[in-house]
């Protein structure tokens, strides 16, 4: 059986050692130990997010003018093209001329980012992002 934690002792420069209590504190992490646990965990995701085949999970967010000629005819067709990859669309009406489309996406690393390209490149798209994270699986709590 594995052991509950492991412990390990780390070294670094005082004022990195203070730096990381201040961002401990204004967190809100319980103690370092739960502040670098975090950080370790947001560097596995980022490096799994880089391996291709790996499955990850995420949300590619778009906002654009809905009144774009042929924009949402767009974004449907590749949406229809990576329909396997797409858990779930929320489309919310910021105003009277702006929509804003979060989607829910999970997959290959490299299909979701190919997909993310696809729709952030689209003409008329004000401003799109990726954001990857993990499907939980790597991590067991
Ligand atoms: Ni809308």
């Amino acid at each position: 059986m594995k052991p509950a934690v492991c412990r390990f002792s780390i070294s670094m420069d005082p004022e990195l050692a203070e730096q990381l209590d201040t961002l401990t504190a204004a967190k809100g992490f319980a103690n370092r130990s739960q502040a670098v646990a975090h950080m370790v965990r947001d560097e596995l995701v980022d490096f799994y997010a880089h391996q291709g085949r790996h499955e990850v999970a995420g949300t590619v967010t778009l906002v654009f003018d809905h009144h774009h000629r042929d924009l949402q005819r767009r974004l449907t067709s590749i949406q229809h093209d990576f329909q396997q990859r797409i858990i779930s669309v929320m489309h919310v009406h910021l105003d009277h001329h702006n929509c804003m489309e979060v989607l829910a996406v999970r997959g290959p690393a490299e299909e979701v980012r190919k997909l993310a390209d696809r729709l952030t490149t689209v003409k008329g798209i004000k401003h799109g992002t990726l954001t990857l994270t993990t499907t939980g699986k790597e991590f067991s709590k």
